[in-house]
């Protein structure tokens, strides 16, 4: 396993395709020999040559960022707003806040949220990510920012949540619940471990999607489904061209399973988060339709009250 997580970092930095340290490994190879790396040289396309900067460690991720990263360094990252999110000022607000509580956040890409969860004051944020490159763009934020309460796990999250972690005062889960072969089950687990839950996701409706004619194609197929009891419909999704950059940042397969609108919704009142409120509704998002909403189990608002007196 610890072999592995180093192969995929090594690979990361020196920017070979993923498995190419663990296949030269197979064939004898040592990692460590000077014949180790795939094209003669490309060892040295790691070295910085200039003084340290910030421009420096970005650009280790040069053309891979998806955030709009605050200032001073906003001329380097990509465009979505995630270090001023609009979704996370909407969660802080239906939540009272997150002063001296700690978050389990899902898939924290660059740490844009999880920098915003520091600066409302948030005691800890667990943020766990499974990609090799998004994990160590969030170190590099991480350092940047100066972040002292953010602690990034590189791992999956599901797998996390099987372990079970402690509990947390709220779980985000914002963007990643379209990226689960078995959404259900990430609902469940996070139910398990928290009475806040914050969800953004896109959903699979039929009208909408068989109207598009750039996404129809990617839902192939669907299939009945049931875990804990709850009984579903999941629509397989692909992501196909995605797959192709490097910085992509959907789920560790090739597809994932998106459900309905309702049925996303019934399935966390299932689990007991029964009090929801919903926002950001956009039906014709670019990349399907799309919802958030904040989730919390009932007597969780009169258990807040009675602590703070
Ligand atoms: C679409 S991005 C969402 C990023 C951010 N939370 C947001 O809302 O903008 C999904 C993130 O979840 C990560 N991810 C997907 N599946 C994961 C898993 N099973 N465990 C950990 N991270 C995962 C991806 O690598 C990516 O960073």
């Amino acid at each position: 396993m610890i072999r592995k997580t180093i192969d995929r970092i090594r690979s990361s930095l020196l920017h070979l395709p993923m498995g190419a340290a663990a296949r030269r490994r197979a064939s004898g190879a040592s990692v460590d020999s000077p014949s180790a790396p795939a094209a003669p040289g490309a060892i040295l396309d790691c070295y910085a040559s200039s003084a340290p900067s910030a421009r420096n460690a970005l650009e280790i991720f040069k053309g891979e960022w998806s955030s709009k990263l605050p200032e001073p360094l906003d001329d380097q990252g990509g465009k979505a707003l995630l270090f001023d999110d609009k979704r996370v000022k909407w969660l802080l607000a239906q939540c009272g806040g997150v002063e001296g509580e700690s978050v389990l956040e899902l898939g924290p890409l660059e740490g844009g949220h999880s920098s915003m969860l520091e600066r409302a004051g948030a005691s800890e944020v667990i943020a766990v990510e499974a990609n090799s490159r998004a994990f160590l763009k969030c170190l590099i934020i991480k350092e940047l920012l100066r972040l002292q309460r953010v602690n990034f796990l590189y791992g999956d999250f599901v797998e996390y949540l099987r372990l079970p972690p402690s509990r947390f005062d709220l779980v985000v889960a914002c963007g990643v619940l379209y990226h689960m072969r078995n959404p259900v089950e990430l609902i469940a687990l996070a139910s398990a471990v928290t009475d806040r839950l914050f969800v953004w996701t896109h959903y699979y409706d039929e009208a909408i999607l068989s109207a598009r004619e750039d996404l129809a194609g990617k839902f192939p197929s669907h299939v009945k489904a049931e875990y804990g009891g709850f009984v579903h419909t999941l629509y397989r999704q692909e992501y196909r061209a995605a797959l192709d950059w490097a910085g992509f940042c959907g789920g560790g397969h090739a597809d994932s399973a998106w459900m309905s609108r309702d049925e996303i919704l019934g399935c966390v009142r299932h689990f007991g988060l029964t009090e929801i409120e919903t926002a950001f509704e956009a039906p014709d998002h670019v990349n399907g339709p799309s919802f958030a909403f904040f989730a919390r189990r009932p007597d969780a608002r009169a258990e807040a009250g009675a602590a703070g007196g």
